[in-house]
């Protein structure tokens, strides 16, 4: 069977059939899919029951795994996953749900804040891949919202004045909105900012988006407050209904995202009750921008 993609969103989202992803893919499964990714951004797989292997060898057909390290703060004695996965669970080594104190839990609850994977590696992500193994009986939705539908809308005057801004993203930012500041040394030198344009452009199909996530947390020549009144003017707009699809999981869904085009969030759910997703990432192949000032 051929693959086939069905819109699900009025501007983004395509629902994936046709294809087994425990199996290779030949090479036009694989173009069809990167066109599906270019033109919906996120795709949308049911019923792949599949291993941490099958996930990894899925994921390479579009490029190399990122490596993880330095995306949190989890100690590499208590990580539950092998290299090459990341641990997108609110599981610990045991396998049972982390406690409410817990550091590395009150860490990943930055993920229900909108972001972008990776935005603050020099070289951020290119996909992530979200695999569904334990799901909640309620809450827990994933939504995306397509930044390219939301740069569209923006008017010529906000376009000019964002055109060439460039900002500083860190997982400080991001936990620190929320109030988690306490860093190790070692952190806060894993942690330090890197340099993002603000507006991108795909490669393939030339169209805009905004850049935005929220490890970014401040804009390169403005002064503070007025960095992030303007990221959050922008998050506001670029979040809107109209731009967002909200993803209800079932067992063994897949998700594919472009992180160059979409942000995502999860949102909050019963965490005394397992949720176990697994995230594999394909590496992005440059920086957004050359890296330099940025401290
Ligand atoms: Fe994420």
């Amino acid at each position: 069977m051929p693959v086939s993609i069905r819109p699900l969103h009025e501007v983004f989202t395509g629902e994936v059939s046709g294809v087994d992803i425990t199996r290779p893919l030949s090479k036009d499964d694989v173009a069809a899919l990167e066109a599906g990714m270019d033109k919906y951004a996120v795709l949308v797989f049911h019923g792949q029951a599949i291993t941490d292997e099958q996930q990894m060898a899925f994921s390479r057909n579009f490029g190399r795994l990122e490596d993880a390290r330095g995306g949190n703060v989890t100690r590499p004695e208590d990580k539950r996953l092998g290299t090459g996965m990341n641990d997108v669970s609110n599981l610990g080594k045991d396998g049972q749900p982390l406690a409410r104190e817990s550091r590395q839990r009150l860490f990943n609850l930055g993920n229900s804040l909108w972001h972008s994977d990776s935005s603050f590696r020099a070289t951020p992500a290119k996909y992530s891949l979200l695999s569904a193994r334990i799901v909640n009986k309620k809450g827990g939705n994933t939504e995306f919202a397509d930044m390219r539908a939301a740069y569209d809308a923006l008017d010529d005057e906000t376009r000019r004045e964002i055109a060439d801004l460039v900002c500083e993203h860190s997982l400080m930012y991001s936990r620190g909105s929320l109030g988690f500041l306490d860093y190790t040394d070692e952190e806060r030198q894993a942690f330090k900012p890197v340099l993002q344009r603000l507006v991108r452009t795909h490669p393939v199909t030339g169209r805009k988006s905004l850049y935005l996530s929220s490890h970014a947390g401040g804009i390169v020549g403005q002064p503070m407050p007025e960095a992030r009144l303007l990221l959050r003017d922008l998050t506001e707009h670029a979040t809107q209904p109209k731009f967002v699809y909200v993803h209800k999981w079932t067992l063994h869904d897949l998700i594919i995202w472009d992180n160059r085009q979409t942000m995502h969030r999860v949102r909050r759910y019963d965490e005394s009750q397992p949720r176990d997703m697994r995230r594999t990432t394909v590496a992005g192949d440059a920086p957004t921008v050359a890296q330099q000032a940025a401290e």
